[in-house]
């Protein structure tokens, strides 16, 4: 199938570039880089073998999406181009709500105008808010979300849902990630934020790099073993894997379908456990220190992934110290760290 990727530049959006291909797929790149660098597309090729044809271009121009899906011969979409800083949505709002609801509309709207019927969609486990138990399932109910971006997220599964509820003639479905984590193994292509990283395992390798001094462990009197938050730390490219996997799913539907999947590892870390294993897999000690929690932080999610497993036959094949290792190599690999 031709598939077009939507922030196919991006951290994720990258990574599933090269599974796609893998699977036998022909991407095609929108991007904006507005938030993602051109040598990851030399990264792709460095992978791949060859080059993914790229469109620079913002995918709410829907005059230009219609005309890019037309002479592409596009069969279905995956959109991962968004905005997705937490702090920066609750600083600036609009900047999110404009980008990240308006891309989603124009392409609904691009799609159905040139008949592509198929179309996965980048959501957050940011959708359950601080949920009551973990492990969360697709049938926990959703929560207020903590931030703007958090209700980008659940709003364009919305529209998703309702698109479908009306009787459009389309298959769609929404992936909730966990926390994407790791870099492909062969350090081609990685995570690159831009300033002073917010996640944690950019921050993590950047310090062992030397560019930050050191990590704050944010919170360490939450009611988990060590005190830690916990959360669902997913290797990007077992991440990348599910979308084909969702592909594959939405290709033996022939109605109007809608669904949502969890996609994470199933399994809860703690924040000190990641570091630990970052430790540990790389042989090196990290400089960091346990200060106060950062606002808006919710305590432990990981999620049931049972139902991804049970109808895309997918599942976790890497481990933390996969993801750590990764991580680290890739670190090494843009800083020109020998070793
Ligand atoms: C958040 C969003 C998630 C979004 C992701 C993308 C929520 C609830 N979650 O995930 O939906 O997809 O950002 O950016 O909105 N930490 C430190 N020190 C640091 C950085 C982080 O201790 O310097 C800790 C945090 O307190 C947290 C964990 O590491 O417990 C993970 O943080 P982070 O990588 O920022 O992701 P989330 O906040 O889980």
């Amino acid at each position: 199938m031709n598939i077009l990727v939507t922030g196919g530049a991006g951290f994720i959006g990258s990574h599933t570039v090269v599974e796609l291909h893998n699977a036998g797929h022909t991407p095609i790149i929108i991007d904006n880089f507005d938030n993602s660098e051109k040598t990851a597309l030399q990264g792709i090729k460095n992978i791949i073998g060859k080059d993914v044809k790229y469109y620079e271009e913002d995918c709410r121009n829907q005059a230009a999406v219609e005309e890019i899906m037309k002479s592409e011969n596009i069969d279905g979409v995956i959109h991962f181009a968004a905005h997705k800083a937490v702090g920066e949505s609750v600083q600036n709002p609009i900047k999110y709500y404009e980008n990240n609801l308006i891309s989603t509309l124009t392409l609904l709207k691009a799609m159905r105008s040139q008949g592509v019927k198929n179309l996965v969609f980048s959501s957050s486990c940011t959708v359950y808010g601080e949920p009551d138990t973990s492990p969360v399932t697709e049938e926990t109910p959703r929560k207020p979300a903590t931030s703007p971006y958090g209700n980008t997220k659940a709003m364009c599964e919305d529209f998703l849902r309702d698109a479908i509820a009306s009787g459009e003639d389309m298959r769609l479905l929404s992936l909730r990630y966990f926390n994407p984590v790791g870099a492909h193994p062969s350090a081609e292509i990685g995570e690159l934020p831009t300033g002073v990283p917010s996640n944690l395992v950019p921050f993590i390798t950047q310090t062992a790099a030397g560019i930050r001094e050191k990590l704050t462990v944010f919170g360490n009197d939450y009611p988990t073993a060590d005190g830690t938050n916990i959360r669902d730390f997913i290797h990007v490219v077992d991440l990348a894997k599910a979308h084909v996997a969702a592909f594959e799913l939405l290709a033996t539907k022939n109605e109007a379908y809608y669904d949502v999947f969890n996609v994470g590892t199933g399994e809860g870390n703690t924040v000190l456990q990641l570091i630990t294993a970052f430790e540990k897999v790389n042989n090196l000690k990290l400089n960091y220190e346990l200060g106060p929690r950062r606002p808006g932080d919710v305590e432990q999610i990981y999620g049931d992934v049972s139902k991804a497993a049970k109808l895309m036959n997918w599942k976790t094949e890497k481990t933390l110290e996969d993801s750590m290792q990764d991580a680290w190599r890739w670190e090494k690999k843009v800083r020109g760290i020998e070793g």
